[in-house]
């Protein structure tokens, strides 16, 4: 996690830096900090909490509104989400070398820096942060001959193990800035008269849209405004600038009062943005996709938290319809198993921001192994979209909330493309029933608009029960899957337990939670199961459990049902049930936590973006 911005050109780039990091908040907001070099100078201040915290002392700062060179300057900044040390002023970043020579940003972990600390420790050098970064500074000055800024640079990352994108600036050089890349992302923008790095585009993108990606193992050393780019072993090496024109979206609340809730609002469009393009003349068109998965007769959907839901409400229809094993995995849980996987196996790869650490080393692995590898992603031109042998993008937009929903809905959307696809290719259903469903794709974007409408029904529902503080979600097939999804946003959000249960598991342990007021939120939208989970509502009824429905059937049924709340979901072909049964869950979450007081775009201890392991 953690977002890195790094500036050289002829301007102050003391507000450059403050803007981009704030773009760059998702990726985590424990602290932050900037550090600028001003005739052979470092200047630098950090501070615990948001940005905005920043912002104050920079503006209370002689140091930071002096006047700048009118040639060259230089800066970095930094925007963090802790893993070694607690949040606080003293380890955010930059970090500072002793003699105050060299300050680093950096995204990543540094494995070894507990020996890498001995060693310096024992040569007298002091440190002040219980970070991991602090020792890359330290590392740089004792390799540092006082002229040669590039060696102390290479020389250093040659010691570490480990991932890490860095900003490296030398007191020595106001002129200089140096980048360097493994295994955390870093990009370079080339600009008029300056140049930017940041960990994603969206820091720079509306100042340059010439970029180029730092590749594994590469340094890129910014001198004035030539830029040089070395492998690790110091050895020149060229890149090509590519001119990328992504419509990044819109940063802005447009009147709503958190992300979150403008994001659910913007579902229907998601999800339309993401299949329209894909659908032309009753087909489904993804260029070149047939010849890519020909020949696969297995499916491993990889991916974390609710990419990974997706692939638990894919999984049903994948096998139901298109007649493939699919296999579900935690992207932590497959990179470290030895999955049985080869050049007949696809695997695809869900991600919102396309970063996630673990599903980019599941990606890693699984071509390692020969699988074929699909990208189903958001984040256009992200690691994971890059180095995956194909991609497919979800067309969401720009998703800020850190709890996810319009790239989830979005992320689906491309699975049930991929299902029919995949299940017509296969002979396993006929050209009208591909039409079928192709129809009721078309108008999922409605039946979610309806839920939508539901908005203020939800809302007094959260009301009702905002005293409950431990929430079961029970459902069985797709539905179970939705459970899921809607257990994590609701706990993520609200801080609030929760815990999603295959609902005919519910008595082989679980039902021991169950007591007089319990809260019971039950899926029973699958026709064919409807009775086995009424059952399983019927137990935790009869031992006091409160229950709200979320059922698919007619009103008759839905009359006689005996719940505490009933909420209606329309009828649609069952691989999409997820996508319209989610909608008032989020809504659910959302209005719970808002009754809560929490801050709910950016929920405690979380990060949008997760690129540690
Ligand atoms: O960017 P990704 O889709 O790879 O992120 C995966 C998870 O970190 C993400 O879905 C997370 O679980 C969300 N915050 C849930 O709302």
């Amino acid at each position: 996690m953690c977002g890195i911005v790094g500036y050289i050109g002829k301007n102050n780039p003391v507000e450059f830096l403050l803007n981009s990091i704030e773009k760059l908040e998702y990726r985590g907001y424990d602290s932050s900090g900037i550090a600028v070099c001003n005739k052979n100078k470092i200047n630098l201040l950090k501070k615990k909490g948001r940005i905005s915290v920043l912002r104050n002392e920079v503006k209370k700062s002689q140091d930071f509104n002096s006047n700048f060179n009118l040639e060259i300057n230089s800066g970095i900044a930094h925007t963090r989400w802790a893993t070694h040390g607690e949040p606080s002023d003293v380890n955010a970043h930059p970090h500072m070398s002793q003699s105050g020579k060299f300050a680093v940003v950096h995204n990543g972990i540094i494995e070894n820096y507990l020996e890498l600390k001995k060693s310096l420790k024992r040569r007298n050098i002091k440190f002040l942060s219980q970070t991991d970064t602090e020792v890359i500074c330290a590392l740089i000055e004792s390799l540092y001959d006082g002229q040669d800024f590039f060696k102390a640079v290479k020389d250093t990352v040659n010691l570490l193990e480990g991932s890490f994108a860095l900003g490296i600036l030398c007191a020595d050089y106001p002129d200089k800035l140096i980048a360097v890349k493994k295994d955390s992302p870093i990009i370079i923008g080339f600009g008029e008269h300056e140049n930017y790095i940041a960990s994603d585009v969206s820091a720079f993108i509306d100042k340059t849209k010439k970029i180029c990606r730092l590749g594994e193992c590469e340094i890129a050393v910014f001198d004035k405004l030539d830029i040089k780019f070395y492998d690790f072993n110091g050895k020149e090496i060229k890149k090509e600038i590519i001119s990328v024109d992504w419509n990044i979206g819109s940063s802005d609340k447009k009147g709503f009062e958190h992300f979150m809730l403008k994001e659910i609002m913007e579902q229907p469009e998601a999800i339309r943005n993401t299949i329209m393009p894909r659908i032309i003349n009753n087909e489904i068109k993804i260029d070149n996709l047939d010849k890519f998965i020909n020949s696969i007769n297995k499916i491993y959907i990889v991916a974390c938290g609710s990419a990974y839901h997706v692939g638990a409400a894919a999984r049903y229809s994948f096998e139901k319809i298109a007649g493939i094993t699919t296999i579900v995995d935690l992207a932590s849980e497959f990179r470290y198993r030895t999955p049985a996987i080869d050049e007949n196996t696809l695997v695809i790869i869900t991600s919102q921001s396309g970063e996630t650490a673990d599903s980019l080393a599941a990606l890693r692995e699984s071509k390692r192994r020969g699988a074929k590898t699909l990208a189903v992603v958001n984040v256009v031109g992200s690691s994971i979209a890059s180095e995956a042998d194909f991609v497919i993008y979800t067309w969401a937009g720009l998703e800020i909330a850190v709890a996810t929903t319009k790239a989830y809905s979005a992320q689906l959307s491309v699975m049930y493309l991929l299902i029919i696809f995949i299940a017509f290719k296969n002979n396993k259903i006929t050209h009208d029933s591909v039409k079928k469903y192709i129809q009721n794709l078309i108008y999922l974007p409605e039946l979610v608009t309806q839920m939508l409408e539901l908005k203020s029904k939800i809302y007094e529902i959260a009301k009702k029960y905002n005293n409950s503080d431990n929430v079961l979600f029970i459902g069985r097939g797709v539905d179970y899957a939705t459970c899921r999804e809607a257990s994590l946003k609701f706990k993520e959000i609200s801080y609030s337990h929760s815990e999603a249960y295959a609902a005919g598991e519910l008595k082989h342990g679980t039902i021991s939670l169950i007591e007089p007021g319990s809260l019971v939120i039950a899926i029973l939208t699958d026709k064919k199961l409807f009775e086995k989970t009424l059952s399983n509502i019927r137990e935790v009824q009869a031992r006091g459990a409160k229950v709200i429905g979320l059922v698919s059937e007619s009103k008759a049924k839905i009359a006689d049902l005996g719940l505490d709340e009933i909420i209606e979901i329309p009828a649609t072909s069952v691989m999409m049930l997820p996508s319209i049964t989610v909608i008032p869950l989020q809504l659910f979450a959302y209005y719970f936590a808002l009754l809560k007081g929490r801050d709910i775009d950016k929920p405690r201890n979380l990060a949008k973006s997760v690129t540690v392991e």
